[in-house]
């Protein structure tokens, strides 16, 4: 079939908005029309060439909802007319590390899906006969796409699509930091670095696992304003002091957990001086730039701190981000403040134009 996508042509230059044919289905796969798609940092570091593993031409995109219109052979967990929500964290329920509680990083289909190809190592994208390249195993800045069965959450068909596809990305990443990875211990007093999407996701997540105090830091007044509306008790604003600062607010001591969502390693360094002796962990959302390292005082994990880092919050994502949405629809999460911009597809290089001015959280793409 003829779907228009975001094509990422050259790097540096804007996405392009093409015709393309997606082939059909094959067996595992999954044809989804999109309802919604987020526009995320990680399409634009992709799109300005600054990600060393980048290819081109590849549809980007990878916070898509929406619709299962038809699937592949042997595909049993979705149907046409399911609603889903897409995962560049997969879950083949099969593998050694899906087994396993400890972690994740399902290993079903990462080298194929690193490179842009669906499990088989082909592709459904394609242009005058000439294969175009998946991205992250979603391609979700498109009218469709087609996807392996083990990288979607069914999800409930209440949940309007238009805010579920946040759950495909930092929300999730940062509600599991907290809820998942950290586990939250009621009572507990924690320090969220960053109030984007991600250190917003983790601000409500510390609520929701009842922690006493939630300080947020973040350079943005009016993101701290955010914050406080998922739950933070406290704000501050970042910068070289915040550790000294962090510890005299909690009578010198520090966090029982510290939560890192900015990406940048000196404010990794901030997350882990401001965990408390003793027992503080301090938790690591945030992809820092290649090569770049985290300076850690070893004297501080001795004296009890741990460090800990969270990929998609830990989540096993098709069991648990079905019951992240679910949460949202009991009215434990408010997702509204999250989406400042709804844009079409055609809009798409608005979306990083917004992001890079950090105007809003986030900006949503509708189909
Ligand atoms: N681990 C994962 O699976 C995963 C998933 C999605 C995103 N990420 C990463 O998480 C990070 C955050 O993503 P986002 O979408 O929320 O980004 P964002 O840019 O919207 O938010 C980052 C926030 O950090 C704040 N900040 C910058 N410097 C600061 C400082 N010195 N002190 C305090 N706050 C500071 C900014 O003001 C901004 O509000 C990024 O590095 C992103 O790549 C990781
Ligand atoms: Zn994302
Ligand atoms: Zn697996």
């Amino acid at each position: 079939m003829k779907i228009r996508a975001a094509v990422v042509e050259s790097f540096g230059a804007p996405l392009e908005v093409q015709e393309l044919e997606l082939a059909e289905p094959r067996a595992g796969e999954v044809l989804v029309r999109l309802v919604a798609c987020g526009v995320c940092h990680t399409d634009l570091f992709t799109a300005s060439g600054a990600d060393p593993s980048g290819y081109s031409p590849a549809v980007l995109g990878h916070e898509g909802a929406g619709v299962v219109e038809r699937v592949g052979e042997g595909v049993s967990s979705v149907e046409p007319g399911d609603h889903v929500v897409t995962l560049f964290s997969p879950q083949c329920r099969e593998c050694e590390h899906c087994l396993d509680p400890r972690t994740n990083l399902c290993l079903a289909i990462r080298e194929q899906q690193g490179q842009g190809y669906l499990p088989d190592g082909t592709t459904r994208l394609s242009r005058d006969g000439e294969p175009v390249r998946h991205f992250m195993g979603t391609s979700t800045f498109a009218e469709a796409t087609v996807m392996p069965e083990i990288a979607l959450a069914k999800v409930s068909p209440e949940a309007p699509l238009d805010r579920a596809c946040l759950f495909a990305c930092g929300l999730s990443t940062g509600l599991g930091a907290a809820m998942n990875t950290a586990k939250v211990a009621t009572g507990s007093t924690c320090v969220v670095f960053g109030a984007g999407m991600v250190g917003l996701g983790a601000v409500a997540g510390c609520r929701l696992q009842d922690a006493e105090r939630i300080i947020c830091v973040d350079l943005s007044e009016e993101r701290l304003e955010l914050a406080r509306g998922q739950g933070a008790t406290e704000t501050l604003v970042g910068g070289p002091d915040a550790v000294e600062q962090l510890v005299e607010l909690t009578g010198g001591f520090g966090a029982d957990y510290t939560f890192e969502a900015t990406g940048n390693v000196a404010v990794m360094r901030q997350a882990v001086e401001s965990a408390r002796m003793g027992w503080g962990l301090a938790t690591m959302c945030g992809v820092a730039g290649k090569g770049e390292t985290l300076d850690v005082i070893p004297r501080l994990l001795i004296t009890g701190r741990r460090i800990a880092g969270s990929s998609f919050g830990g989540l096993k994502s098709r069991d648990q981000v079905p019951q992240l949405i679910d949460r949202w629809m009991a009215g434990d999460i408010d997702v509204q403040p999250f989406l400042s911009h709804q844009l079409t597809l055609d809009e798409v290089n608005k979306g990083f134009e917004l992001m890079e001015a950090q105007d809003g959280i986030r900006s949503v793409i509708a189909f």
